[in-house]
């Protein structure tokens, strides 16, 4: 495994036509499934790269920035046992050296108009698109994989790569749950105890959702189960997929929620449908 920190060395390492997943690092068995998808997309013959780089641009809060969990040397060592060819750890001034001023648009409509991850973190899907805009002119992949923990995250970067012909395959990845049912993220290492027991209700409501046949009864019960729990609650809504405004009555969508327990946002999604109700 090759570690490059400049467009040099990811050429020299063959990034070019690999199989690239983006991560800020603080590597889990999420990004591990993530890896083993690359892996399958690329072929035994094929590449996969792996970038870590905590984008300062995507941050909205400076403490959040500041307390994100950073641990490259037990990342590269994940990274190699599970056969990841290239690893690109770059430096800000590689990823960005005009500075780090983010360019103020075009942002794809579902960047903006949601209301939902958009509206509660202003300017945060403009650093995304920024950092995978130049993630993908320097390692200049044949496909990229992202998770589908992130769902608006990696609806937005699939309208921008149609938007603006980047020319890189999007593939999706499943997340990946503890055995409570909690999605994994980076960030759950920061919650504290208490809160690591309140935030399993974020993917209970999601069952129950699962279990209503109608939007507004899913929406209820997903805001009822939250409650409950006494999390911080910033949305919880069941949206159109793709575009992530209203669903169509009576079609399938997907069901979106953001909390908070002190210090640490939870989100996760899950497919919705009317029938699923019927379907158990
Ligand atoms: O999902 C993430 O970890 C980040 O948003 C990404 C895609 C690596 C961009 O910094």
């Amino acid at each position: 495994m090759v570690i490059a920190r400049t467009r040099s060395e990811l050429d020299a390492a063959g990034a070019m036509g690999s199989v690239l997943v983006p991560t800020m690092g603080a590597l889990h068995e999420g990004h591990a499934a993530l890896f083993r998808l690359a892996r399958e997309h690329a072929g035994p013959t094929g590449r996969v790269s792996v970038s870590i780089f905590v984008n300062p641009t995507q941050f909205n809060e400076a403490a959040d920035f500041d307390r994100y969990p950073r641990t490259l040397d037990a990342d590269c060592e994940i990274c190699e046992r599970l056969g990841v060819d290239v690893v690109f750890s770059p430096p800000p001034g590689v990823m960005y050296p005009e500075g780090e001023e983010v360019p103020v648009g075009p942002l794809p409509a579902v960047a903006t108009e949601p209301g939902l991850e958009d509206a509660r973190r202003p300017g945060h899907f403009a650093g995304v698109c920024q950092v995978v805009r130049r993630l993908f002119a320097l390692a200049r992949p044949r496909a990229a994989v992202f998770g589908e923990k992130d769902w608006q995250q990696l609806q937005v970067v699939r309208a921008m790569v149609r938007r603006e012909g980047l020319g890189v395959e999007i593939v999706a990845g499943p997340t990946v749950r503890e055995a409570d049912g909690l999605a994994m993220s980076s960030r759950n290492r920061l919650l504290e105890p208490r809160c690591r027991a309140a935030v399993v209700s974020v993917p209970r409501a999601l069952d129950a959702a699962r279990g209503e046949s109608d939007v507004a009864r899913a929406e209820e019960a997903m805001r009822r189960g939250l409650a409950e729990a006494g999390l911080g609650l910033e949305y919880a809504v069941i949206r159109d997929a793709e575009t992530l405004l209203g669903a169509a009555p009576g079609r399938a969508g997907r069901a979106l929620i953001a909390a908070r327990c002190g210090a640490v946002r939870v989100i996760d999604n899950a497919p919705w449908s009317p029938a699923g109700a019927a379907n158990g």
